[in-house]
């Protein structure tokens, strides 16, 4: 997709189909007290039928986010054929980047109700300033026009959906330019990790995972080291040779390399599970809804999409990305429960339930990231069902070993719109992991089963400040998550990352 900004002063003549026009609220969200009639911000320069059309629509729209009219222009008036006015349902006072992202979703979706392929999009400012306002207008837009067709032939099609092509963002100044500059290459990313999320089993194997990096890498300028079964078994990365034991398909490490800071500074770590299919292995799931475990490698594809867009960025800090990953099948050779397995930390694990792979292949990971002396390490994954049952599909679970860093890690993701709740990693779960043969097995019973999967980590990561997401509800699902996210794969954690890393350059 083709995003450029345009000045405010060029709306009267802005040769569009379809300009998008926010509308503010005019309630006290509260009280609900209201206003008055509201006066939302017009543009001076857009001309008097528009500003006339605006006034009559503008009471249809108050304060309900979504909701939208759509006019025509009067007949040979230069600028925007039609306008659509949009709901923010806030004052503009109170408006988030998110409700910006959201906006630009509902602008999109408009124009391909209208089958049209450009449109322009007014960006309503954000106290954080024109960046901000650019960089979430652009991230809305882009990520909202985004579709997963690679698989379709359009047999049987009558009509090909239309693919929103050209977006115009319109607002004024180099920090407007340098925001949607920013916000088209973090959804581009983003977008990134949503195609590799999307792609099937058979296709989306761990060898493709790698080559995909491997390319970006390429590409994009980051170095990228490939580890397969038998550098595997040199680090001694049983744990993970334990999963992909019971497959066809070779394992991989993936290790990318973004040298954007000094030599000697110590490195920002990212670790994503890329489990490319989980069956369970010998503890095997439930037919019902399987399928969705192709997505089981999304916190990789989010890490693998965030190095990309830190090195486009030039994001300036060292930032290692590195992705474990495995299919967890079944067969003769798989791993069985009660097996008990040496970790690369040297750790012994009872595998009570082979199904907890995703700690498994994590925790050599972990163990390996140690070497490069972190500064500080955010891993991501779909670990456990039970953060669904925690917290639904609107919060990542977030938890790790250091307070301040959780507490970070929790505004980028706020400030994202990839939003994370903490849970308490109290001692007392701890002991849920007890083993009778081991030092530790790979599962702590029903009970607070995201904080038990968290402790496991946590036992690999030493003195390291570490915080784990826990995305198994938030990186993908069947409905629109919001305006700018259609069903299948959301690329949740990649804005959160790329944001944290940002925060700390
Ligand atoms: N990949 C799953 C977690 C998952 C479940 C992600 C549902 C998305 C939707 C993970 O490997 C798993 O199977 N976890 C088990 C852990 C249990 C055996 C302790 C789970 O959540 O059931
Ligand atoms: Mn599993
Ligand atoms: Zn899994």
């Amino acid at each position: 997709m083709a995003l450029t900004t345009t000045s405010t002063d060029s709306l009267a003549t802005l040769d569009t189909p379809l300009l998008a026009v926010p509308v503010f609220g005019t309630h006290d969200a509260a009280t609900r007290e209201t206003d008055g009639p509201g006066a939302p911000t017009m543009p001076g320069a857009l001309p008097a039928e528009l500003y006339n059309a605006l006034r009559n629509a503008r009471s249809d729209l108050r304060a309900n986010a979504g909701a939208k009219t759509l006019v025509w222009s009067a007949e040979g008036v230069d600028g925007p054929e039609r306008l659509v006015f949009i709901g923010v349902g806030k004052r503009e006072s109170e408006l988030t980047a998110e409700d910006v992202r959201r906006f630009a979703g509902h602008a999109v979706r408009q124009a391909e109700a209208l089958r049209i392929e450009g449109l322009g999009i007014l960006v309503p400012s954000l106290a954080d300033g024109p960046g901000i306002a650019a960089q979430s207008a652009a991230e809305g837009a882009v990520l909202a026009s985004w579709r997963f067709r690679e698989l379709k032939t359009g047999a049987g099609e009558t009509e090909e959906p239309t693919e929103v092509t050209d977006v115009t963002l319109v607002g004024d100044g180099e920090e407007f330019d340098a925001g949607a500059e920013n916000g088209v290459i973090i959804a581009d990313a983003e977008n990134v990790a949503r195609v590799l999320q999307s792609r099937p089993g058979n296709v989306a194997t761990p060898s493709h995972l790698a080559r995909v990096a491997e390319a970006l890498g390429r590409d994009l300028g980051f170095d990228v080291d490939v580890l397969g079964p038998d550098r595997l078994k040199e680090e001694r990365m049983r744990a993970l040779l334990a999963v992909s034991q019971g497959s066809e398909q070779e394992p991989r490490l993936i290790v990318m390399h973004h040298r954007g800071g000094g030599e000697g500074e110590k490195p920002l770590v990212l670790v994503g599970k890329g489990l490319t299919f989980d069956a369970g292995g010998i503890s095997i799931k439930p037919a019902k809804g399987m399928e969705e475990m192709r997505f089981d490698m999304s916190g990789g594809a989010a890490v693998i999409a965030a190095m990309s867009a830190l090195a486009r960025l030039g994001v300036k800090r060292n930032v290692i990305g590195i992705v474990p990953s495995s299919e967890n099948l079944l067969g003769g050779r798989a791993v069985k429960p009660g097996d008990v397995v040496k970790t690369r930390s040297g750790k012994t694990v009872e595998i009570i339930n082979t199904d907890a792979e995703g700690r498994l292949i994590l925790c050599d990971s972990l163990d390996y990231a140690l070497q490069f002396e972190p500064e500080a390490m955010v891993d991501c994954a779909t670990l456990t069902g039970s953060v669904t049952y925690a917290l639904g599909n609107n919060a990542i679970g977030l938890m790790g070993s250091d307070d301040a860093l959780v507490e970070e890690v929790r505004q980028a993701g706020e400030r994202s719109g990839e939003r994370c709740w903490t849970l308490p990693m109290w001692p007392e779960y701890r002991r849920q992991l007890d083993s009778d043969q081991a030092d530790l097995q790979n599962v702590g019973g029903r009970a607070a089963g995201t904080i038990t999967a968290g402790w496991f980590l946590r036992e690999f990561v030493q003195d390291t400040k570490w915080a784990h997401l826990d995305v198994a509800g938030t990186a993908y699902g069947d409905g629109e998550r919001t305006s700018y996210l259609r069903k299948g794969g959301y690329g949740v954690p990649t804005r959160l990352l790329v944001e944290w890393v940002r925060g700390r350059a």
